[in-house]
């Protein structure tokens, strides 16, 4: 099996990390410098002097039935249009040019099942199957505008789904596979989807949940889904109600072969994706189909570096993010590469699945998480060191800020030092990498994701007055339209304008961001100004989290807040009142949990609750979570004298040390 086995003291590698602490920066080898597609740093200022004319070359490499006729619209900011006039297909572009350049032999997908199914999934085979299940849909009535859901979690039908979908206009909207039903029901209400593409059961770390089931106790009274399609992935039983729900293999062998693709504009709508915003209802980020395809497109050539003869990437998010969106389907399939898409946990069946499937599919290039780095560190070194990760020339990871120590870690243990890293930020609403090193070109420093992209101009700026801060903490924002920009939140204009747009003006997008240039102008993001909170790269409303505890039996009150924890980036704590008289217990406490799983989605769960009699409020009755905060982190209280009640602040902090008491 492995090659290339070293066990290293995982101490001693602490202090050799620790040493590397004081190295600034980290430039790219020689050896890799000369081989990227991208290695010259004019680069920059050659796209920064014609930004839509950079995009518009971009936009070229991909086939387009009808050229445009005008790059950018800003006429009506900020709805900006991009390639007025031209048409195209996502899934022309992501499956059947590559089939016509004689290429459908090569594996889009190596194919992984959390028990160790293996399934090589070629792009002639994603042309048959994309085909075939774009005509059943069509069959079902679907037509082009219409809404599809999916919750399918990480099979190749999620993919064949998409792209489908995108064949005949149809927009998608998947939901990840964390999410409960509840949260399922909710978003397909919000979207008014005609149809849900589910499974009938789906593998949870050697277990099998029963999805479908799940589907069906909350489904019911949704008059617009019209259709269930059932995709048999584990033999789990489940009902079929008639008239509404059918198998996806059934309608695909009833469906004909050919589907030609959909010339569809390039403003019309690909896919909807639900984000946490800073109130309890979800925001349905909107993209559209030219735009977000160059993005998609342009920035995984790039940061990636990616030669798709040779290559074998492997992001390792969930397709039912962004990031699964983006860089697992649209960016990978448009440039025509090898991935590795694997169904499990990446401690499942064992520690180290992660390093055995590079080995095994020799895999080049690697992108993931932080929170997922940390829980490597944690687990020790042995487990990639069993393992021969020689085949990896390029890092990656997104979601979070990542500390410099797991960014050492994952330079030293995963990339044997020879490897760039791409700490890459960006958002749902961005559609793609907004700020990143180019590994050919940036001297990299830990913990920071460098620069813009080429052709994005970002800035930090005061919070009060918007001007650029040249050295220092601001806020972050993005200060020209892009092509993958989020077009609106989906059939709520205003909230777009409110959330993104008030602050600055309408030429200035506000990210959510506070950040920090430093003096070599390389951005280092601090984390989350609204009420957002990134658990595992997860990203939660405060608002979502304090709903779903309100709707929990016996609770009165909810206050939400992040902390920051050690493993997961941000944790959830809760302070909770109960009604009456009920007393804070260990079973309240389960309860709780147990509510939020159901609602939400067990990722979703608080760490720690804190049970008081009262919250600290404003005169007017605003919960302060800045008290709170505070509080929870033991810190000095700020000013208390705008409370309410001051009282309640000295209850609270009795509460805690008793909870701190009952855990020594
Ligand atoms: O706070 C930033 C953080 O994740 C937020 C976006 O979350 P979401 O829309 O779920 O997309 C996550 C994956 C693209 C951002 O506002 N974030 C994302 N990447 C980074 C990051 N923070 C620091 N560094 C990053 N590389």
């Amino acid at each position: 099996m492995a090659t290339g086995h070293i066990t290293r003291d995982d101490q001693a590698l602490d202090k050799e990390l620790a040493g590397l602490l004081s190295v600034e920066s980290f430039e790219p080898s020689e050896e890799f410098r000369a081989h990227a597609t991208l290695n010259d740093p004019a680069i920059y200022e050659e796209a920064d002097r014609d930004w839509q004319g950079w995009w518009a070359s971009q936009a070229e490499k991909l086939d387009w039935f009808t050229p445009w006729n005008q790059v950018l619209d800003d006429s009506n900011p900020p709805f900006y249009k991009w390639f007025l006039g031209g048409k195209l297909n996502v899934s022309y572009n992501c499956v059947d040019r590559h089939v016509l350049a004689g290429n459908g032999a090569r594996v889009a997908y190596h194919w992984r099942g959390e028990e160790g199914e293996e399934r090589d999934i070629t792009y002639a085979d994603l042309h048959r199957d994309v085909q075939k299940f774009a005509n059943a849909l069509k069959d079902l009535g679907i037509q082009k505008g219409d809404v599809i859901g999916i919750y399918a979690g990480m099979i190749p039908e999620t993919v064949v789904s998409m792209l489908a979908c995108s064949r005949i206009g149809a927009v998608h909207n998947v939901v990840f596979g964390g999410f409960s039903a509840e949260s399922v029901r909710e978003r397909m209400e919000f979207s008014e989807a005609k149809a849900l593409i589910t499974v009938d059961g789906a593998a949870r770390k050697g277990k099998t949940a029963a999805v479908k089931q799940s589907v069906d106790e909350v489904m019911g009274d949704l008059e617009t889904l019209k259709n269930i399609i059932v995709i048999q992935a584990k033999g789990t039983e489940c009902e079929m109600k008639d008239g509404r729900d059918v198998w996806f293999h059934e309608i695909c062998e009833a469906a004909a072969d050919e589907c030609p693709a959909e010339p569809m504009d390039a403003e019309d709508p690909l896919f909807v994706l639900y984000t946490s915003g800073s109130t309890a209802k979800p925001k349905g980020i909107l993209h559209t189909t030219g735009g977000y395809l160059t993005g998609a497109s342009t920035t995984h050539r790039y940061v990636f570096d990616v030669k798709p003869e040779s290559d074998v990437y492997w992001c390792c998010a969930d397709v039912g993010w962004i990031t699964g969106h983006t860089y697992i389907v649209y960016g990978p399939l448009s440039n025509g590469v090898t991935s590795v898409m694997y169904e499990g946990a990446p401690d499942y069946p064992h520690r180290g699945i992660w390093w055995e499937l590079v080995e095994r599919y020799k895999a080049t290039i690697f992108y993931t998480a932080p929170t997922a780095i940390r829980a490597c560190v944690k687990w020790g070194t042995e487990h990639p060191d069993k393992f021969d990760l020689t085949s990896l020339r390029l890092l990656g990871t997104v979601g979070e800020p990542i500390n410099p120590k797991a960014w050492l870690w994952y330079h030293k243990v995963i990339g044997g030092e020879r490897c760039p890293i791409v700490d890459t930020w960006w958002q749902t609403e961005t559609g793609a990498i907004m700020i990143t090193p180019l590994p050919g070109i940036t001297a990299t420093k830990p913990g920071s994701a460098t620069q813009a992209f080429p052709g994005i101009k970002v800035e930090v700026v005061d919070e009060r007055d918007g001007k650029p801060i040249d050295e220092g903490q601001g806020l972050l924002v993005i200060t020209r339209p892009w092509p993958s920009m989020l077009r609106t939140l989906y059939k709520d204009d205003e909230r777009f304008v409110e959330v993104y747009w008030k602050k600055f003006g309408k030429q200035t997008y506000l990210v959510g961001d506070a950040a920090r240039k430093d003096k070599d102008g390389y951005y280092w993001v601090i984390g989350r100004i609204d009420d957002v909170v990134n658990v595992s790269g997860h990203r939660l409303s405060t608002a979502e989290v304090e709903s779903a505890i309100v709707a929990c039996e016996s609770v009165a009150e909810a206050a939400v807040i992040g902390q920051s924890d050690e493993d997961t980036g941000q944790a959830i704590t809760a302070f909770v009142t109960l009604q009456g008289t009920t007393a804070g217990t260990d079973e309240a406490e389960a309860l709780i949990r147990a509510g939020v799983a159901e609602r939400i989605g067990k990722f979703a769960r608080p760490k720690r609750i804190i049970f008081a009699d009262d919250l600290p409020k404003t005169r007017s009755g605003k919960i302060m979570r800045r008290l709170l905060r505070d509080i929870a982190e033991g810190r000095a209280l700020g000013d208390v004298t705008t409370l309410r009640d001051p009282t309640v602040m000295a209850a609270l902090e009795k509460q805690i040390q008793s909870e701190q008491a009952k855990e020594e």
